[in-house]
């Protein structure tokens, strides 16, 4: 997809400038923080991001309310690119691996986080129902109706329950579901 593609560039590009890469990633502070409210997030938690972008601001929120994050992105660039900033903040509860989130043993995580760019989104759903527990909490981002370039979830193999309405540019909701709601 084209948009993900400009994302993976734009974050490529601004992540070694601090004052911008700062600035993006506090546009989506309150978004994330949420998120994290709507997951009950705790220090118990054990957490999996698919799709970090070199900019894995997401992570770096939630890394401060639970015990671990692992970021996996199938780019190298940006993979790398947030391996080599996440070591320059000496974020240690943080591990970013160079991995695509549809082949993936989910079976340690009680939280799994499935952001808008993240695809083919069948095939994680897949992947998650095969090896996450049953009990793993999921969050999953909703595009905005407007958004035309991101897929919606109308046919997403899970059954969308409970969600909390965001004001973002791209996306409108979060749902909270489980690994049981997943009707592949
Ligand atoms: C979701 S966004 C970036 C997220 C944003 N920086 C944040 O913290 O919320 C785009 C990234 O998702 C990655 N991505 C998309 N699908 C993926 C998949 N199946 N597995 C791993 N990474 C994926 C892309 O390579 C891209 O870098």
């Amino acid at each position: 997809m084209w948009i993900s593609r400009f994302t993976q560039w734009c974050e490529c590009k601004m992540c070694s400038i601090k004052p911008v890469r700062e600035l993006y990633s506090y546009a989506y502070k309150k978004v994330v923080m949420e998120e994290i409210d709507l997951a009950e997030l705790n220090k118990a938690d054990n957490v999996l991001f698919i799709g970090g972008g070199a900019i894995p601001y997401s992570a770096m929120y939630i890394s401060e309310y639970c015990s671990k994050v692992t970021v996996l992105d199938c780019d190298k660039c940006c993979a790398t690119k947030a391996q080599q900033l996440i070591k320059s903040l000496d974020l240690k509860n943080i591990d970013v691996k160079y991995i695509n989130g549809k082949h993936f043993d989910f079976s340690s995580y009680s939280i799994i986080f499935v952001p808008l760019q993240a695809e083919p989104k069948g095939e994680i759903l897949k992947s998650i129902a095969e090896t996450a527990p049953k009990d793993a909490k999921i969050l999953i981002r909703s595009p905005k109706p407007s958004s035309k370039c991101y897929t919606t979830l109308d046919n997403a193999p899970i059954k969308l329950k409970k969600f909390r309405s965001l004001n973002q540019l791209t996306f409108d909701k979060t749902f909270l579901c489980s690994v049981k709601d997943i009707t592949l």
